[in-house]
């Protein structure tokens, strides 16, 4: 692998995998979930999954990455010619696409909203005399922006063609650039955002139900969905950390870079619980306020309607979830481009097009799942829904058991220890469990998500 394909400094690698790893997932997910799961019991759960077990599978990708140094395809028939483990690989890179056909969508969405918030448009005539019309106003600027037909696929479009930007640049000058700029500015809104929420009147409330747990409500589908939030918010399972890992130059520290990435996506998640509880509080916003797509559409427009300084909390805000899902998008169509780049020899040029141009129509043809498709469902749910499902809650689980048992089974014997200690030249004291996780934990845990999620 040529060297500009690998990330150029240490800030630059940990930046691009924070990128990938906070995204909508943590943003919009993150609290929906934590607010149908009890509060900070949820919190709790979703903080021992990722140190039980997030860490290690992550760990379990990165090695396997940069052992073979090559896409998540070919690195399996690099470490294990002439067995079927590729399959694993491509399972990952397919779960990318579909991931891609929708969350390009969504990202098309929060492009459209920071747009109308620099314009003015998401908040001319807002109507907040009484709480049912301004549910009714913002739930009407919903429907033009996001269930219609046209403004959507537009956005959707643009999107695209901004990932297809980035990923010409390459690795260094794409990805690793854009990363390093938008991650600290990602922080940085995060935090004023939460000490402008966190100062409203009555945010206290909030923040209190966020923090005190209510162990009551702790079922096994709570522990469930804990896991399958610590994956997805981890980015596991895609083939990204796959990718990403061939991209580590061979002196980087493994375990170190995965505790830090965990440990950001983790405060991530913490800060946006402190922008969000407190400020719906605050309101008296109801609990149906937080659910899909109407906690970020809906219920934070009216939040910022009514606190002083309107259009910047909204600009900032939905510049951040722009930010946070371009790079998360960078990273899942870079699996595909990896693939491309290694198994056909491509240019990258070449490569980026062919990865990109046919989520054109793809995603396209997601968006209008709320519009003119709106009838069309396979196995009862809309084209989006479907594509989320089958990926998120299929296709992960799967590519997250295969590569575990691959590497703690089956993988050259070794590979796994050798990559964390970087050859035998440094000690990482936590290989023994990574180990023990990577065989026995995470295949028996992660099997009883998927087949909790199909039953
Ligand atoms: N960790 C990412 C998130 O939480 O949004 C998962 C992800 C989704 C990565 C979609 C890449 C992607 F295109």
């Amino acid at each position: 692998m040529s060297t500009n394909r690998l990330f150029k400094s240490k800030v630059g690698l940990i930046a691009a995998t924070v990128g990938s790893a906070v995204g909508l997932g943590n943003i919009w997910r993150f609290p929906a979930e934590t607010q149908a799961n009890g509060g900070a019991a949820f919190l709790l759960l979703y903080i021992c999954c990722i140190f039980m077990l997030g860490i290690s599978v992550m760990l379990a990708e990165f090695s396997l990455g940069r052992g073979g140094r090559s896409d998540s395809v070919t690195v399996f028939n690099k470490l294990s010619p002439g067995k079927s483990w590729w399959l694993v690989g491509a399972a990952g890179i397919l779960a990318s696409c579909l991931i891609a056909c929708f969350y390009m969508v969504v990202e098309g969405w929060t492009l459209q909203y920071f747009w109308n918030s620099l314009t003015g448009d998401l908040y001319a005539g807002a109507d907040l005399s009484n709480s049912a019309a301004a549910d009714e106003f913002f739930t009407g600027k919903m429907t033009d922006y996001i269930f219609s037909p046209l403004q959507p696929v537009i956005f959707t479009a643009l999107v695209i063609l901004i990932n297809l930007g980035v990923l010409m640049g390459g690795v260094q000058k794409g990805i690793e650039r854009l990363s390093n700029v938008l991650m600290p500015v990602l922080f940085v809104v995060l935090v004023v955002l939460c000490c402008v929420t966190l100062s409203l009147p009555g945010a206290s409330a909030g923040v209190e139900w966020f923090l005190s747990p209510d162990f009551s409500k702790i079922t096994p589908m709570t522990v469930v969905n804990a896991l399958g939030q610590c994956f997805f918010s981890l980015s596991l399972g895609m083939g990204i950390l796959i990718t990403y890992g061939a991209y580590y130059p061979s002196d980087t520290r493994l375990t170190r870079t995965s505790v830090i990435v965990a440990c950001m996506t983790l405060l991530v998640a913490l800060l946006v619980g402190f922008v969000i509880f407190p400020a719906v509080a605050s309101f008296g916003l109801s609990d149906h306020s937080l659910r899909g797509v109407t906690l970020v559409f809906q219920t934070l427009p009216e939040v910022f309607a009514r606190i002083p300084g309107t259009q910047l909390w909204s600009i900032l805000f939905f510049f951040l979830l722009f930010a946070a899902a371009l790079t998360s998008t960078v990273s899942s169509t870079e699996v595909i481009i990896a693939f491309l780049q290694d198994k056909f020899g491509m240019s990258r040029l070449k490569a980026c097009c062919v990865a990109l141009l046919p989520l054109l129509p793809c995603s396209a043809l997601c968006s209008l799942s709320f519009s003119s498709l709106r009838g069309f469902t396979i196995f009862g749910l809309n084209l989006f829904d479907f594509l989320d499902t089958v990926s998120t809650n299929i296709m992960l689980p799967l590519v997250a058991i295969g590569v575990c048992v691959y590497i703690g089974w089956f993988a050259p014997r070794g590979l796994l220890k050798s990559q964390l200690s970087n050859e035998g030249t440094i000690r990482s004291r936590i290989t023994g469990f990574v180990i023990f996780v990577v065989r026995y934990l995470a295949p028996v845990l992660i099997a009883t998500i998927l087949i909790t999620n199909f039953i």
